[in-house]
């Protein structure tokens, strides 16, 4: 899982795929790479670490070198080889006339390399993205095929998913891109083209974009373009799409990370959202009207994602099942693909992902178009692939998402859901008139949002209390009901951007195991809402206390209980089921965050990480 971008044209193409390198950081950043032909020579820049490294790199040799107008580039998340400068690609082929980048697997490396061997081929990485430029390279070097038929024999003997894009010396004009698996999109200006594996790197040059589908190539020669079949030498009959959307430029404005910034900024991204869904009587998420006669006749939910997605996944499942009476699923989209769900044309599949770029949610909505469900992505980039394979959805509509630890994305999922849930409760008549005119009391929004920024002005105080426990191995975090997900979302963040160990689990379960880790040394950080599960959870409290653990306590409840219980207390505003989740949630993110830079960790780009996880 990687970024791709590649550029064809009159301009010098290194700028505009460093600029494009810089956007696709967030699929990895463990290396980086551009190749482009000068002098009848593939010219390979690689470095390992960030596409900054790799600026450096091409900035000190520049002044020698006309680095020409056609060139391929690549940030990596490693998965076959170590992250270092011998893995980064592109990769070369033994005759060092073709080079090529590669986002996927190859699956069937293994045989293929041995074969390669036996023909006197020496590999240069541990890679298998090597074996596929080095079977192009076979190919193409017994004679008998052009370069676009050797990369199509190549193509056709792998297995697994690759989204590439290949240079040859000998055709100086050409480049030649292909997918199956691994999103690729072709952008289209007078005279130049590009090749994104998303768009992020092509909109601020061209709007008019093709989508390349899988088993579909672009094979791009001087000022022409065509679309092919990978399986034949046929040309596709394809629309260019216009596309209506704009990427801000990147800036942390007073923040030192944009992790800390995201969190701030869900004053406003919930604020608008709370806006723009709602009237006084109605919910509005238009982009369901075509479908949402079989929603709401639906007969049971699914939810698939990843991650923090997921995690607003169990949130949306306890809301939908609380207000509509649908029954919900909910699944990690890498088992979603495997496992035996029943589902028809009368299931909802709902996927949430920030990016819509993630392999494991694409794949599982693949199969749920198979199987004819109703398929909604919740997702934040509008033209992602999730947005385009899903028939029809809601976008969060949160802003750029930087910082690898989700956050703002995280509570604009919640919201949305929550929304979905209420109308999906007033279409089936599960919820009175007069209920659903509370939850959509229009004048509570401007009290929800002072709620979230008197949590945000306890910063300091998080703060102090993450310092004290920087240097904790091993934490807790208990929640129940609605906020059992906000405890495994606590220990997600925690663990991402500290690496700290951290395990989240419903408050009563602990006792069923974790509780044998408990000592004087553990962290345990408790979520409790003053509602129907408060005494239960104090019982859990107290279990915890007698073994001499340490007790952290998010709540809304001003009981001196709470308050002798705890080592430290973080009180938020009284408020709603729903609001007190996002309270919850942003004194969570605050407190990994202050960890994480007290530990004086990465906390945009942590270790082994990618913002999005394009490879299943
Ligand atoms: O872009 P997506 O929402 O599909 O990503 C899913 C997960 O990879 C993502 O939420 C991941 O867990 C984040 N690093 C969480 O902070």
């Amino acid at each position: 899982m990687c970024g791709i971008v590649a550029y064809k044209g009159k301009k010098d193409c290194y700028p505009i795929l460093l600029s494009g390198l810089k956007k696709l950081e967030y699929r990895g950043y463990d290396s980086a790479g551009v190749a482009s032909i000068i002098n009848n020579k593939i010219n390979i820049t690689k470095r390992a670490g960030k596409v900054k490294e790799l600026e450096n790199a091409i900035n000190s040799k520049k002044s020698s070198q006309n680095c020409g107008g056609l060139g391929i580039a690549h940030t990596r998340w490693a998965t076959h080889g170590e992250p270092n400068q011998k893995n980064a690609h592109p990769h070369l082929d033994q005759s060092k006339k073709i080079s090529l980048v590669h986002n996927g697997i190859i699956e069937n490396y293994d045989p293929i390399k041995k074969f390669l061997k036996s023909k006197k081929i020496t590999f240069k990485s541990d890679t298998d993205t090597e074996v596929l430029v080095q079977l192009i390279g076979y190919f193409y070097n017994k004679g008998k095929l052009d370069f676009e038929q050797s990369v199509r024999a190549a193509l056709q003997r792998v297995d697994g998913a690759y989204g590439i894009v290949v240079l040859n010396v000998d055709f100086p004009e050409m480049m030649i891109a292909a997918r199956r698996g691994s999103p690729l999109v072709l952008g289209i200006k007078e005279g130049e083209f590009f090749i994104g594996s998303d768009i992020s790197p092509i909109v601020s040059y061209t709007q008019q974009i093709i989508y390349l589908n899988d088993s579909e190539m672009a094979v791009i020669n001087k000022n022409n373009y065509q679309i092919k079949s990978v399986e034949k030498d046929v040309a596709l009959p394809k629309k260019v799409e216009k596309i209506d959307y704009k990427i801000d430029d990147f800036d942390k404005g007073k923040f030192k990370h944009f992790m800390h910034k995201e969190i701030h900024e869900q004053v406003t991204t919930i604020g608008n959202t709370l806006k723009a869904r709602s009237t006084k009587n109605s919910v509005l998420l238009h982009g369901l009207s075509e479908y949402w006669e079989e929603i709401q006749s639906a007969d049971k939910i699914y939810i698939t994602a990843c991650g923090t997605s997921w995690h607003a996944g169990l949130i949306g499942k306890n809301l939908i099942e609380r207000f509509a009476k649908v029954p919900v699923h909910v699944e990690y989209a890498s088992e979603f693909r495997y496992n035996h769900s029943i589902i028809d044309n009368k299931t909802v599949v709902i996927a949430i992902s920030q990016s819509g770029e993630t392999a494991d949610t694409l794949a599982a909505i693949a199969k749920a178009n198979d199987y004819g469900a109703i398929t909604i992505g919740i997702c934040n980039v509008p033209g992602s692939s999730v947005s385009r394979e899903t028939k029809c959805g809601v976008h969060t509509r949160c802003g750029h998402e930087i910082g690898v630890a989700s956050t703002k994305a995280f509570t604009a999922q919640i919201t949305v859901l929550y929304f979905f849930a209420l109308k999906l409760a007033d279409s089936k008549k599960t919820m009175t008139k007069s209920v659903m005119k509370k939850y959509l009391d229009l004048s509570m929004w401007p009290k929800y949002m002072d709620d979230i920024k008197s949590v945000l002005k306890k910063e300091k105080s998080i703060k102090k209390i993450a310092e004290k426990y920087q240097n904790a191995s091993d934490f807790l975090y208990l929640g129940r009901g609605l906020n059992f997900p906000v405890a495994l979302e606590g220990a997600l963040k925690l663990k991402e951007i500290s690496y700290i160990h951290a395990e989240g689990y419903p408050a009563a379960e602990m006792k069923h195991g974790p509780i044998a880790l408990v000592d004087k040394n553990m962290p345990n950080v408790f979520i409790v809402p003053k509602d129907k599960t408060y005494d239960k959870i104090i019982s859990n409290i107290e279990e915890i206390k007698s073994r001499k653990g340490k007790i952290i306590i998010v709540t809304d409840s001003r009981d001196k209980i709470l308050r002798d219980l705890a080592d430290d207390l973080i009180l938020v505003p009284k408020t709603t089921h729903y609001m007190f989740v996002i309270l919850a949630t942003i004194v969570l993110q605050l407190f990994s965050y202050f960890i994480a830079v007290a530990k004086g960790c990465d906390v945009d780009q942590p270790r082994n990480l990618a913002k999005s996880v394009t490879v299943e």
